[in-house]
């Protein structure tokens, strides 16, 4: 006797469970087909015009381009260091084809806030509600970020609030190492045009990719550390990240230590 298949709801909620909460292409990819002859779906931010005829199936080779990733993180360090505007990186993001998260995020998450306040604030990487507004911390966690920005006396006109990396990864998982070193170029330009005066690392890995340190962030917050944007030294601090704290409310209180260790140096 065959088994009894299960239901679609089902399976789409295991997807969902594990991880997998968007479809990639509207087209079936023949994985066993040649790289150059596999077919590719047209990508969900490059909407089609009304009236238009619908875009032919490209082979992937020839549309994405997804460089191998030294030859990436060049071509993201050259763009970086030829922005010299916030606008001019930004649109140099757009551009970038050399990391694959973008082939399946719906916006390129950049910035929000003021370029021009004293404090920057950079967190891991966009999550769904982000990627679908293009602005960084509009989700659950920014809602908590906007109040702990709020018990300093900060808002959005007086902190400027950036990511890592600036699409979504599929399923929000962890940014591979290969990712953030593709992506790390551009933060770290944004950081030396923006030229805050205090750089807060939101979380273990924006705190140990920018500052590199070692030790996990239960360790390093509250510490300050200094950080070269390449034209001047600057203080640096590490932050449990706001999606931890709504995990782990009972670490609000070192929180609140930290945000007045901020308060004070923001002050001096
Ligand atoms: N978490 C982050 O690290 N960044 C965001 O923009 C949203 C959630």
């Amino acid at each position: 006797m065959s088994e009894p298949r299960p239901h679609p709801i089902d399976v789409i909620r295991f997807y969902a469970e594990n991880g997998v909460d968007i479809a990639l292409d509207e087209v079936a990819p023949n994985r066993l087909a040649e790289p150059a002859a596999i077919i590719e779906a047209p990508r969900r931010d490059a909407p089609k015009p009304f009236g238009a005829p619908a875009p032919s199936a490209r082979p992937v080779a020839a549309s994405r381009n997804i460089a191998a990733p030294e030859a990436a993180i060049r071509d993201a360090g050259q763009l970086a260091a030829n922005a010299k505007t916030l606008d001019e990186l930004q649109a140099a993001v757009e551009s970038f084809e050399g990391c694959a998260l973008k082939a399946t995020a719906m916006r390129t998450v950049f910035a929000d806030g003021n370029p021009q306040a004293r404090i920057m604030f950079v967190g891991e990487g966009p999550g769904a509600e982000e990627d679908r507004e293009g602005l960084p911390f509009v989700g659950r966690s920014g809602k908590l970020l906007d109040r702990m920005l709020a018990a300093i006396g900060l808002d959005r006109t007086s902190a400027y609030i950036a990511n890592i990396i600036p699409w979504r990864p599929p399923g929000n998982r962890t940014p591979t190492p290969q990712e953030s070193a593709i992506c790390l170029p551009f933060i770290k330009r944004q950081i030396e045009l923006a030229d805050p005066d205090i750089l807060v690392c939101l979380g273990g890995p924006s705190a140990t990719t920018l500052l590199e340190l070692r030790e996990g962030i239960t360790r390093t917050r509250g510490r300050w550390f200094e950080y070269d944007t390449g034209k001047r030294k600057i203080k640096a601090i590490a932050l449990f990240h706001p999606a931890y704290l709504l995990r782990s409310p009972a670490h609000k209180k070192l929180a609140w230590q930290d945000l007045l260790a901020i308060r004070k140096a923001l002050n001096a």
